[in-house]
């Protein structure tokens, strides 16, 4: 396949080394052009381009930018795009560290990834968001490995059965995780979040937090991500 990944930090560049392992064609681009992309080129096999070639490239796309800066991507940068391309969004809300507080997140009104489909303009399949880079970068296992990791992936159709299939080939049991409204459940704060849980212990922890999010569950979520956030702070932690 080829692939356009829009945004060439720890996840653009960890999800880069994999599939260009796998013989996958990947395009790379950040916020400051293709010339400031030699290390990470030289690192994952990936070709530097600009953010619109790396959209026009792709028979999937990856958009994995700080969300902040998600309404800052070009307006028009879909047009034309077919509509079967799927779109993975892999953002995570860090209001403290990084992103500054926004309304209809907090309030619950949207999840993380209806927020920025909303942006978008266009359908996102959710997936990524909850493990490390690193672990994503290394710690895939062939299908059939005893605990190997699951990932909650949240969508519509056929995209996200495309994905679901590229979540397995990259290392990793894919788990339906329902539609882009139900992806609270893998959001920041969730007990599925960074845990690395293997699939049958993730569709427990999914089934058991229901579908519809309750006011007590998002201030709970809400208030756990705070507290890490926090912790991470004063650890001195960057983003
Ligand atoms: N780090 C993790 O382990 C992890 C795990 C799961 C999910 N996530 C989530 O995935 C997303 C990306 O995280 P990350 O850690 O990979 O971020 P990161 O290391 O900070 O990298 C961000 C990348 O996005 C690019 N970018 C920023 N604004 C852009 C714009 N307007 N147009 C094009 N490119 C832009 C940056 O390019 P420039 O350098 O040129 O600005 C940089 O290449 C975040 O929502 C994060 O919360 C992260």
């Amino acid at each position: 396949m080829t692939i356009g990944i829009i945004g060439a930090g720890h996840i653009g560049s960890a999800l880069a080394v994999r599939l260009t392992s796998l013989g996958h064609t990947v395009y790379i681009a950040n916020s400051r052009g293709p010339e400031t992309l030699t290390d990470v080129a030289q690192r994952t096999g990936a070709t530097p381009v600009t953010v619109q070639e790396a959209a026009r490239q792709g028979e999937l796309i990856v958009v994995t930018i700080p969300l902040k800066n998600i309404p800052k991507l070009p307006q028009d940068l879909f047009e034309g795009i077919p509509a079967d391309v799927p779109v993975i969004d892999t953002s995570n809300y860090y209001p403290l560290l990084r992103d500054g507080h926004l309304p209809e997140l907090e309030s619950g009104d949207l999840t993380e990834s209806e927020w920025v489909q909303q942006h978008l303009g266009r359908p996102v399949v959710k997936v990524f968001n909850n493990i490390y880079a690193d672990h994503l970068e290394n710690a895939g296992q062939p299908a059939g490995t005893p605990g190997r990791i699951a990932l909650p992936v949240a969508g519509e159709g056929e995209a996200k059965q495309r994905v679901m299939a590229l979540v397995d080939e990259l290392g990793f049991d894919a788990v339906d995780n329902g539609n882009l409204h139900e992806s609270w459940r893998q959001q920041p704060g969730t007990p599925c979040y960074g845990a690395d849980l293997p699939a049958t212990e993730l569709r427990q922890q999914l089934a058991s937090m229901g579908t519809e999010r309750t006011a007590a569950q998002h201030a709970q979520f809400l208030a756990n991500h705070a507290a890490q956030e926090k912790q991470m702070q004063a650890q001195g932690i960057q983003l």
